[in-house]
């Protein structure tokens, strides 16, 4: 008998979330998306982020960050409103919709006091990578009254739940469940099948992706593509499962049985869209 408590997420679902302009549409209605991403160290990571962002259809994205990834974004997508930090603090940034907050930003001080101040805003947060890693230190970080959206995968869900990632391996939709509840968030629990929870809500889980996406950066990809979707107005929990639909998706045709890189996984969006709408 099929579990009432599961879903598997169909492209007819994903047609009828996946926002279409209309005509009544500009780029601020389109979704405007802050990206609290990269470092130094890590520059990469806001290139792929900004990226799936874009790819998806953001009206606008808005990155901050410090001087390296500061310049690899500009030079990589001229589209992005860019606002270099010198300190901590978003108050330059402009008016965002949702904040795509943590990858590749690092888990020191200077991080850790963005993250609040990300967390402080009164928009949707998605919180990945580095973020999960503040945040599974400081829990006090996740007292926000609007929606939070995880996207870990089992080693950073592991420290974010105290339970090891093989006991997740083990039985992903009671943990995945079972994190939602308790930290009060809507989780997406990467791995071979993406799965997604939110409280009262039956678990959606997606199968569209390939074993080809387990390379570095493509977390970083499906961050920037869900948060173009929360900044579009989807809900967490349909922003998360359309996002995980579309990224791996994306997988399969940018890799069409051959390796793929994070940065093709993202070119390849527009296609994966294309083929949940059809052409115009
Ligand atoms: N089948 C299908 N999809 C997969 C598979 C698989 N076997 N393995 C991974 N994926 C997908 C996941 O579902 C997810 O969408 O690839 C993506 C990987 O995302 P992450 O685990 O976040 O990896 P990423 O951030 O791109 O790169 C790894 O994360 O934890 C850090 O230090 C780590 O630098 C490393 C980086
Ligand atoms: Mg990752």
């Amino acid at each position: 008998l099929p579990d009432p408590d599961v879903a598997a997420l169909t492209r007819a679902d994903v047609e009828d979330l996946l926002p279409r302009p209309g005509n009544e549409s500009d780029k601020y209605r389109r979704g405007v998306l802050g990206v609290a991403a990269g470092s130094d160290l890590y520059t990469g990571a806001a290139v792929l982020a900004v990226g799936g962002a874009l790819r998806a259809g953001a009206g606008l994205v808005r990155y901050a960050g410090t001087h390296e990834p500061v310049q690899q974004v500009r030079a990589h997508w001229p589209e992005a409103v860019i606002t270099p930090l010198d300190r901590p603090s978003i108050e330059h940034v402009g008016r965002v919709q949702a904040w795509l907050l943590g990858p590749g930003l690092g888990t020191g001080d200077w991080a850790h006091e963005l993250a609040a101040r990300v967390l402080a805003s009164d928009v949707p947060v998605l919180i990945d990578a580095d973020g999960l890693t503040l945040v599974a230190r400081d829990r006090s970080l996740l007292r926000r009254r609007a929606p939070v959206l995880i996207t870990p995968h089992a080693g950073e869900l592991s420290r974010l739940i105290g339970v090891s990632r093989d006991d997740i391996e083990a039985a992903r939709l009671e943990h995945v469940r079972r994190a939602a509840a308790e930290l009060g968030v809507t989780v997406l629990l990467k791995g071979s099948t993406t799965v997604v929870a939110e409280e009262a809500r039956p678990v959606r889980v997606n199968g569209t992706g390939t074993s080809w996406l387990a390379t570095g950066g493509t977390g970083d990809v499906l961050s920037g593509v869900a948060g173009a979707l929360l900044a579009q107005g989807l809900g967490c929990y349909d922003a998360a499962s359309v996002g995980a639909y579309l990224h791996g998706l994306a997988g399969r045709l940018a890799a069409r049985g051959a390796p793929l890189t994070s940065a093709g996984v993202a070119t390849a969006v527009p296609e994966a869209i294309r083929s949940v709408h059809g052409e115009p």
